[in-house]
């Protein structure tokens, strides 16, 4: 059995997050494959290609499930939408981080992920603090956290970003606190 089959899917009032299936590959190819995407994330590459959606959706199934989550972020009308994770940045400093296919932007799908994510993380994975930053430049983000309760730290730190070429970008460090 592979460490997804063990997490639980996390329904919200439109989405439905649960572990990406080799099903996502395309869709999340054709969507993340937009430099407006990736070049606001830390790690997708850009061009963005199956191959890359392949890797991803293997990398999530060999994932310690204590330490990282990642869920695909499915419409029930729309099929998938984004991608929504924690990652393990450092010993036990859970990250969020997600993204959403351009198409989808601006119909709050990003904050009720966010927020259905964050009641999975406390109730079910018993986290209690989890940590996220955005690139200053990145507005958008800057809203669906502070929508969902996180709250600046002051830190800025300088993250590459995979999608500018490994360029560091000024990253603005949030909190949120079960
Ligand atoms: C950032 C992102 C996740 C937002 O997704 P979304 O589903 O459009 O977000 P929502 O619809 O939940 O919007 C949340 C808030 O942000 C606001 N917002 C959306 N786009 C905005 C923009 N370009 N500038 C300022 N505010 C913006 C919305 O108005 C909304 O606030 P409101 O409800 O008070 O009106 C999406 O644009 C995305 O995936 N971008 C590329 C990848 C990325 O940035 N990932 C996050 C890395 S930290």
């Amino acid at each position: 059995m592979c460490a997804l089959d063990v997490r639980p899917a996390v329904a919200t009032e439109r989405l439905l997050l649960r572990g990406p299936t080799a099903a996502d590959v395309a869709p999340i190819a054709e969507l993340a494959n937009d430099l407006g995407v990736a070049g606001m994330t830390s790690r997708l590459p850009y061009p963005y290609g199956q191959d890359d959606a392949e890797a991803f959706v293997g990398s999530v199934a060999r994932m310690n499930p204590r330490t990282e989550a990642v869920f695909a972020v499915e419409h029930r009308q729309f099929g998938v939408v984004g991608v929504l994770g924690f990652h393990e940045r450092a010993p036990g400093r859970s990250e969020l981080g997600y993204w959403f296919g351009r198409p989808f932007w601006g119909r709050g799908y990003a904050t009720e992920a966010v927020t259905g994510a964050l009641r999975w993380a406390k109730g079910d994975w018993r986290r209690n603090v989890v940590w996220a930053g955005h690139f200053a430049d990145n507005r958008a983000s800057s809203q669906v956290l502070c929508k969902a309760g996180f709250l600046y730290t002051g830190d800025v730190e300088p993250r590459p970003c995979a999608g500018r070429n490994g360029q560091a970008v000024p990253t603005r460090m949030m909190v949120w606190l079960a």
